[in-house]
């Protein structure tokens, strides 16, 4: 069920969303910050989970010769990232062979154990529901390879609890402002019209399973991994976790 509304949502949206999210400089800093910590090498295996445009996964191949593989639940928004990528090739840049693009969920990846050296995600995991999260660590843990990394980006906002909760509702609210001024600010009112439907799907957990960066570094730890990363971003309202495989 929740899987089917984040499908529908993001195959509705994935002709506008690179004039949304990607162009939020607060954004561009958390993927950018990804890459760093990742410190990926020429000959590295990575996986991007829930790659949608592309964003995440091309700032990976532009920084090594590394091979990647980027898998996502909306087949439109996999379709734009081929779109990209054959538009690159016409201008000179062919990463064609070295990006593979297919379905697939983060709660059940489609891999052999020990495939990767990098696993990296930025703003999926919040889609995953509350009872699949530790699986979907899970997940990762067994694809990675010992010593391999996992780059989460992600919300830094609470939203679990009764909707009913006014206390609940008065701190998301000041949270999503805060998302909706970087968001006009690098974009302009016109991504409003989306993005209060989107404040609503967290308010109302509709596909939408934001937790802080803290809670997923303690459901990291429980299911095996070193945190050995944590920040949160000036404001307060993404931040990044890097978890290492033992
Ligand atoms: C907000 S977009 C982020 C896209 C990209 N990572 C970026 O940083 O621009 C979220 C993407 O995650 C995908 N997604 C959501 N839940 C997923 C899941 N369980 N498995 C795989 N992809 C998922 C959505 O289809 C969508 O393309």
């Amino acid at each position: 069920m929740s899987e089917a509304v984040t499908r529908d949502w993001f195959d509705a949206w994935a002709d506008e969303y690179d004039d949304i999210i990607p162009r939020v400089p607060e954004y561009q800093m958390l993927v950018n910050n990804i890459v760093e910590y990742a410190g990926v090498k020429d000959g590295d295996v990575v996986l991007d989970i829930g790659c949608g445009t592309g964003f995440l996964s091309l700032k990976f191949v532009d920084a090594a010769k590394c091979k990647l593989t980027a898998i996502d639940l909306s087949g439109e928004m996999l379709a734009v990232f081929r779109d990209k990528l054959n538009r690159l090739r016409n201008e000179g840049y062919d990463f064609m062979n070295r990006i593979e693009l297919r379905p697939g969920n983060a709660v059940n990846l489609p891999f052999r154990d020990e495939a990767f050296d990098i696993v990296a995600s930025s703003a999926v995991m919040h889609h995953v529901t509350p009872e699949e999260k530790s699986k979907a660590l899970k997940e990762i843990y067994r694809v990675l390879k010992p010593g391999g990394k996992f780059l989460l980006g992600e919300l830094n906002v609470d939203t679990s609890g009764d909707h009913n909760d006014i206390k609940r509702l008065e701190r998301l609210m000041a949270s999503f402002t805060k998302l909706l001024i970087l968001l006009v600010s690098a974009c302009g009112a016109g991504v409003l019209d989306r993005m209060f439907d989107n404040t609503k799907k967290h308010l109302l957990n509709d596909g939408e399973y934001a937790i802080e960066i803290a809670m997923w570094a303690d459901m990291c730890k429980d299911v095996g991994f070193d945190v050995i990363r944590r920040e949160v971003l000036p404001s307060g309202i993404w931040g990044v976790l890097v978890a290492k495989r033992t």
